[in-house]
């Protein structure tokens, strides 16, 4: 029987330990800004679980709308101004931006102790030195408590990466051969998609492409962790990559999508927000 592993009921302890913690802090609470460029309704949902999940837990979320127009000075600008605002701890800026503005120089003009999702360049870095001080970004720090949370064997393991992207399959898979892991970081255009997917104890997936793969290209016993969210149909049935009927007699176990790395992604939020707020609330602020 295939196992589920239950994103949603871990991601709901690790918020109850965080709010737990937030109820006895006696100075100011722990304060997240999120920056959202422009109209992107995908988007806009994401921001909207994060502030809740920031109230379920008593910690101040405030979100900055800035139109689809804005010059990359002046979000960089809005930045500079939130680096150093003493009331926040950690600073947003949900992706994509507008193809106008420059990700990169965008997310690399946060404070390296407000880098809530740990997409600067500073601690891309780290993580790529093996240095544990990283903050790793938040749907990668989920993966990994997941697969901590059901025992799930890395040191030795075949894990193919299906994505290529800054926010999960770079750094996931850094992570991962850090941690001893063989690892393979593959998109979709791979060529042979199939070889890598057949030779993976752990398959990883986040392309947008539903049904990317089939039961007929993993090994049986696979682990399959869903890390997409695509909508399908008439009726905008959320779904991730992987057709779960297609897998329920192959795979050993399998991130439901919703709730497996959606929910854990948001609780890695809020944990990387409090290790900030440790980090801000001592006023040591380098850069
Ligand atoms: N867009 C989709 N996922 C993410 C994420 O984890 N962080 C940010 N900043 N933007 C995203």
């Amino acid at each position: 029987m295939i196992k589920i592993l239950d994103g949603k009921t871990i991601a709901q302890k690790i918020n109850a330990k965080i709010k737990a913690q937030v109820a006895i802090i006696t100075n100011r609470k722990p304060k997240l800004a999120v920056i959202i460029v422009g109209e992107d309704l995908a988007s806009q949902t994401y921001v909207r679980n994060k502030i809740k999940a920031c109230q379920e837990c008593d910690i101040d979320g405030q979100v900055f709308s800035l139109a689809a127009t804005i010059t990359e000075k002046e979000v960089i600008n809005k930045i500079e101004q939130l680096n150093n605002d003493n009331s926040i701890d950690g600073i947003l800026v949900q992706l994509p931006l507008p193809k106008h503005l420059n990700s990169l120089a965008v997310i690399n003009s946060i404070v390296i102790n407000k880098d809530v999702d740990g997409l600067t360049n500073i601690n891309a870095g780290r993580l790529l030195q093996g240095d544990k001080q990283a903050m790793l970004p938040c749907t990668v720090k989920g993966i990994l408590a997941l697969l901590n949370y059901y025992q799930i064997p890395i040191v030795s393991q075949n894990i193919t990466i299906i994505n290529d992207s800054n926010i999960v399959g770079k750094p996931l898979g850094l992570l991962l051969t850090n941690m001893g892991a063989t690892v393979s970081v593959v998109h979709k255009l791979t060529k042979n998609l199939a070889f890598y997917t057949k030779e993976a104890d752990i398959i990883c997936s986040a392309t947008g492409v539903y049904n990317i793969i089939n039961n007929k290209q993993v090994k049986p016993g696979v682990i399959i962790i869903d890390v997409a969210i695509n909508y399908q149909g008439k009726e905008k049935k959320v779904v991730g990559d992987i057709d779960f009927a297609t897998m329920k007699n192959t795979a050993a176990a399998i991130t439901p999508v919703p709730g497996g790395v959606g929910p854990m992604t948001i609780a890695m939020l809020l944990e990387n927000l409090m290790a900030c707020y440790q980090l801000n609330i001592k006023k040591n602020i380098k850069k």
